[in-house]
């Protein structure tokens, strides 16, 4: 658009380039320039006057025309991610203000973490993050379970429409180590992993139940490989993680990928044996499944199990956290709750 009036001509100039970089056109209609042109229009001679007004609200009119193309153009781009917490579409004036990240802290779940991988680092383990998300082959065929077997029951958790899976534990990584490691075990390298993971169940949630927690899954392969390695690896790092002489009891379980299986218990470090809360007053405190990596497990990932045999494990996190902090709801990990993680800071 040309406008006659040489100031009409350059407020339009001026708000137009000033247009390009506003998040907000609105802002616009109450620039002070525009203001003072309908301040010269009351104060104009008459006869000059309907020109003047002409042109300047025609100048409204064009800037109106970019304000509606501007929200017409906001409301054609979808949002960018569902699950943020703001639409990032949203101008960053009217976004919500955030902490910086300067006031806050590590999780008390992930700081326990690093102190648990440090002592599995310094037993010459290595480290491998799982998925959040995986396929029914990991989950199950691969780890042994059966089409259809009522153990799958025990792994009920939640899935995407895709038909990909939450992880109902860290166990869907063993699989992938054994494969990714096999050409080096061959090569006469032990396979010793940690996998740290988030994992979710379908649960009836309460203080000890929660639908998101972590585990630590190993894994370890080699010639020779018996119970006795198992059960001397984890009792060393629980007197590491726990900082004394602690004893472990097993007794025979069910999983489908290790064979045999056992529930692992320790003595209660808070009360050595002699009864308090945090043990149930049972002395001892069940805390993680273990076994000897099933042949099938093996062969799947191209390992013979007439040459190499392993074990396995799979810990849940929080619980070892909570029991060391006295923490006494296991849903405060995943609440979000400023006022319990600034306790950890
Ligand atoms: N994945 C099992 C669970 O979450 C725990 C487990 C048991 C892991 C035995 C293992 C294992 O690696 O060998 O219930």
């Amino acid at each position: 658009m040309e406008y006659q009036h040489p100031e009409i001509a350059r407020v339009a100039a001026e708000l137009k380039r000033k247009a390009a970089d506003l998040p907000d056109k609105q802002v616009l209609l109450r620039d002070f320039q525009l203001k003072s042109l309908y301040e010269q229009l009351r104060i104009l001679p008459p006869e000059q006057r309907p020109a003047f007004g002409k042109e300047l609200n025609q100048l409204k009119q064009e800037l109106e025309e970019l304000i509606t193309e501007q929200t017409v153009a906001a409301q054609a781009l979808a949002p960018i991610d569902v699950t943020a917490p703001w639409d990032l579409n949203t101008p960053p004036e009217k976004r919500p203000r955030a902490l910086p990240a300067s006031l806050g802290s590590t999780h008390p779940l992930m700081r326990e973490m690093s102190v648990i991988l440090d002592i599995f680092y310094r037993m010459g383990f290595s480290a491998i993050e799982s998925r959040s998300l995986d396929d029914d082959f990991h989950m199950f065929t691969s780890l042994n379970f059966p089409e259809g077997h009522p153990a799958r029951d025990d792994y009920d958790t939640f899935m995407t429409t895709e038909g990909l899976i939450a992880p109902a534990h860290t166990s869907t990584m063993q699989h992938r180590v054994l494969k990714a490691n096999k050409a080096a075990l061959e090569a006469g390298q032990a396979i010793a992993m940690v996998i740290p993971g988030r994992v979710f169940r379908n649960e009836d949630l309460d203080a000890r139940h929660e639908h998101t927690f972590y585990q630590l899954e190993g894994v370890y392969v080699d010639k020779g490989i018996n119970a006795g390695h198992l059960i001397a690896t984890l009792k060393t790092f629980l007197e590491a993680y726990y900082g004394q002489s602690l004893e472990v009891r097993t007794q025979p379980f069910y999983f489908p990928f290790t064979e045999p299986s056992f529930e692992f218990a320790l003595s209660c470090p808070f009360c050595q044996k002699q009864g308090c809360n945090v043990c149930s007053y049972e002395g001892w405190i069940e805390l993680l499944g273990c076994g000897m990596i099933h042949p099938n497990v093996l062969k799947m990932a191209d390992i013979d199990p007439a040459v190499y045999t392993g074990f396995a494990w799979g810990c849940g996190i929080d619980r070892l956290v909570l029991m060391k902090n006295g923490i006494e709801d296991i849903r405060h990990f995943e609440s979000g709750k400023l006022e319990f993680l600034r306790q950890f800071s």
